[in-house]
């Protein structure tokens, strides 16, 4: 007997993206189905459609019916580092004191595997709950760190992003790797495990501050000799920062020109909060493709600065948005939508919450280049899904009273969501949340 893979069918309303929209009129971009319902099989959906039809299509499968919630892809969160769980809410500092005071002493304690396995679980058990599905994360500087990272994600079967910081100077030394050393942690770490199940490496020098030139010359060999693999640092978050690099590399035209140089810009390029940005780096950004990580909860909790999305993408860049925990003061990608539009608001720039949600799922997918396997509904991705509840607490229950429309919906799970509204999440087609 020819045994077939079992089937699982998710009743609910569903929201896809097939673009980004920029309002309601805009309806070739998104689809909104009120019976709706997604097939699923082996990790995979094989079908996303209205519940009639893709129920006609299923065979033997189990049925089960998150009627009223809502379901759309999971949440990508683009930048995230994971040894800093015991750091969000740390008080009273900006970026390089607050780096030197709480964040540092923090990950020396990364030399340690068993703390790195205890805080892995943490930080998976607290990305699922907030319903993020994938993201790309910073660990420490010791390979234990994204050891225990690419691990505990296997161990879920999590589309994940990642890589140990490239750190040699201007840091304690319990955090310190070389050049050499960096470059042969991260290769051993990207044979081991960058295109293993589901794991993708990224090469991660942490920033300029942090890099002599020797160091950031091995990181462009490692991008040049593993063209499919991300990068990520940090770019233009605080004045000091900005300053100080200017210093360390004189001879650069500008902060983005020390990235430039050792071949780190290319369209699989993350550059973390990219506020404080000359007119030749946004050309540079522009004509590299590297992608802007908007973090709005740490710009305001660190007091970085205001990021121009808006004067951005009328460039032609495409910006992604991330929490950056723990100078992010929430695992929520709901949250870090309510302070996006704020950052927005206070530079008089808009964010419709369709956007915004796009934004947050296919959006990043697009950013990371990975949108024919996450960020969408679409047949053929993989089936990472979260189901929202709107009513999930009083308030949210009692605005949604007076809701009208899908996009007011979206602005209340966005302004007033967290993890309650978060009533399931499928990873690989999988619940991971008790019911
Ligand atoms: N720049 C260099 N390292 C970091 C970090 O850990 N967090 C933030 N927000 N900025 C950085
Ligand atoms: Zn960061």
């Amino acid at each position: 007997m020819t045994q077939t893979a079992s089937q699982t069918l998710l009743r609910g309303r569903i929201l896809d993206f097939h673009a980004e929209p920029e309002d309601d009129s805009h309806t070739s971009a998104f689809s909104y189905i009120e019976d709706g319902a997604i097939l699923m099989s082996e990790g995979h959906i094989l079908a996303t459609g209205d519940f009639a039809s893709v129920n006609e299509m299923a065979r033997d499968a189990v049925i089960v019916d998150h009627r009223p919630h809502l379901l759309m892809a999971g949440f990508v969160d683009t930048h995230i580092h994971f040894p800093q769980v015991q750091v969000i809410a740390s008080w009273g500092a900006q970026l390089l004191e607050w780096l030197n005071n709480y964040t540092f002493p923090e990950e020396m304690r990364f030399v340690d595997p068993e703390h790195c396995a205890t805080m892995a679980g943490h930080f998976y058990d607290l990305l699922l709950s907030y319903g993020t599905t994938s993201a790309v994360a910073y660990c420490s500087v010791h390979r234990s760190s994204a050891e225990a990272y690419f691990t505990e994600a296997a161990e879920r079967n999590m589309r994940m992003i990642g890589g140990k910081v490239m750190m040699d100077r201007n840091a304690p030394d319990g955090l310190l790797d070389t050049p050499q050393s960096s470059y042969d942690d991260s290769k051993a770490l990207i044979r081991k495990w960058h295109g293993k199940g589901r794991a993708l490496y990224a090469v991660t020098p942490r920033f300029a501050i942090t890099s002599s030139p020797e160091q950031l010359e091995m990181a462009g060999a490692l991008a040049a000799e593993h063209p499919d693999c991300h990068i990520q640092t940090h770019l233009s978050e605080n004045h000091d920062e900005i300053a100080f690099t200017r210093e360390l590399y004189p001879d650069a035209q500008d902060y983005l020109g020390v990235y430039e140089r050792y071949g780190l810009l290319t369209p699989k390029s993350l550059l973390g909060h990219s506020i404080h940005l000359e007119p030749r780096e946004i050309d540079v950004l522009a004509e590299t493709g590297a992608k802007p990580v908007f973090c709005p909860t740490s710009n305001l909790f660190l007091g970085s600065g205001l990021f121009d999305d808006q004067g951005l993408r009328a460039r032609g860049i495409t910006n992604a948005i991330a929490t950056d925990v723990g100078g992010g003061t929430s695992y929520s990608m709901l949250q870090t939508l309510k302070e996006g539009y704020k950052v927005l608001q206070l530079q008089k720039q808009k964010l419709h919450p369709l956007r915004a949600f796009h934004w947050i799922t296919r959006g990043n997918a697009v950013a990371l280049e990975l949108e024919d396997k996450i960020g969408t509904l679409a047949a053929g991705s993989e089936a990472d899904i979260v189901v929202l509840d709107a009513r999930a607490t009083p308030a949210m229950a009692l605005r949604m009273d007076r809701a009208r429309t899908l996009s007011e919906e979206l602005f209340v799970l966005q302004t007033l969501g967290d993890d309650r509204a978060i009533a399931q999440v499928y990873v690989a087609g999988v619940a991971m949340k008790a019911d």
